[in-house]
């Protein structure tokens, strides 16, 4: 059995619905964003799949954690549950270094305690930091991260590698790269701007609009999850990084032009400064993940953000 953190939100309600094994999920359904979405995901997932059970609950709660571990035969875990924005992470430090860094090592105790042995970790290109050099590739160094979301990811990936070193944990670290397509969280760029858009309403920008990123579809993040669970099965001594994303950097100003193209409508934009936090490109080397778990990204940014408008368009009907 598999054990999702954070089931319910974008890409764990999307990789609950994509794998082909017993799952069993958890969610704290936090306020992040508006909880009633992340209802709406576990509804849709469990319309769909037979073999998912859900259990509501915190990472930060050991005696829930103890719980589930001993009621269900966990033997894999995906750990996606996180308080995942960067901005936001500014302004309370304490809350994501209690979720991020003291709920993932709450997880891997029970897991060294319990023996189980294959972990995946949802890392993020906000480790690179302000990195000058692109692409991105998981052997730089990286000591300058600039947002304490970014140090928590980096501290997560530091922690996996001690329990990984004394109790012989399997360990895939995915630094995902900005992933977007159906279901994206509402404070992330492309759905903020495109339902902004959509209700006639002026869109900020901060910067220029020429900051650049690797934007990565969901189909391709699940790619690279699923490659790695079969990774993580076929191997033993493990520890890797990787990164996952599309490897094509575009301007913040090319996908409002595409969002702008597909709802047939014209953004109202006001440039503000940039925010602390922020990093201004992000460009992933995907050469480790392909030639190692054979990853294999697919969708362009001008295909991916057409089918995200779709969605987005079915959905606010
Ligand atoms: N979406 C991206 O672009 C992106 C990029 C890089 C890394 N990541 C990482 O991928 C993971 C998933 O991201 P997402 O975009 O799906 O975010 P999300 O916020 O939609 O999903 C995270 C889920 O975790 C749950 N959660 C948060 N704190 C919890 C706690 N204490 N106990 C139990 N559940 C809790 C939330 O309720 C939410 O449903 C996160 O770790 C995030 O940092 C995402």
């Amino acid at each position: 059995m598999i054990l999702i953190t954070g089931i319910a939100g974008f890409i764990g309600s999307h990789l609950a619905e994509n794998l082909d094994y017993e799952i069993i999920g958890i969610d704290n359904f936090n306020d992040y964003y508006d909880p009633s979405i992340k209802r709406d995901n576990v509804r849709e997932i469990l319309s769909k799949k037979k073999n998912v059970i859900i259990e509501e609950g915190d990472i930060r709660d050991k005696n829930f954690l103890n719980k589930i571990f001993d009621k269900y035969k966990i033997e894999i875990v995906v750990h996606l549950a996180a308080m995942a924005g960067v901005r936001p992470s500014l302004k309370k430090p304490e809350l994501y270094e209690d979720v991020n860094i003291k709920g993932t090592m709450n997880l891997l105790e029970i897991m060294a305690k319990k023996n189980i042995k294959k972990y995946i970790f949802a890392s993020s290109s906000s480790v690179y930091g302000n990195i000058k050099e692109v692409p991105f590739s998981e052997d730089m160094k990286i000591d300058t991260p600039i947002s304490f979301y970014a140090a928590t990811k980096k501290a997560c990936e530091e922690i996996n590698h001690v329990y990984h070193s004394i109790y012989d944990i399997d360990t895939i670290n995915l630094r995902f790269f900005t992933v977007y397509g159906p279901r994206q969280r509402p404070d992330l760029a492309i759905h903020k701007f495109t339902k902004l858009i959509y209700e006639n309403k002026p869109i900020e920008v901060y910067g220029d609009g020429k900051q650049k990123r690797d934007f990565t579809y969901i189909d391709d993040i699940l790619d690279g999850i699923k490659k790695s669970i079969q990774y993580l099965n076929n191997n033993k001594k493990v520890f890797l990084t990787l990164n996952l994303g599309e490897s094509r950097t575009v301007e913040l100003s090319y996908v409002i032009s595409l969002i702008e193209k597909n709802l047939s409508k014209k953004a109202d934009i006001i440039y503000k400064d940039p925010e602390p936090g922020d990093l201004p490109i992000t460009f992933a080397d995907i050469s480790k993940a392909k030639k190692i778990i054979g990853y294999s990204p697919q969708k362009e940014i001008e295909d991916g953000i057409k089918e995200f408008i779709n969605w987005f368009i079915v959905k606010n009907k």
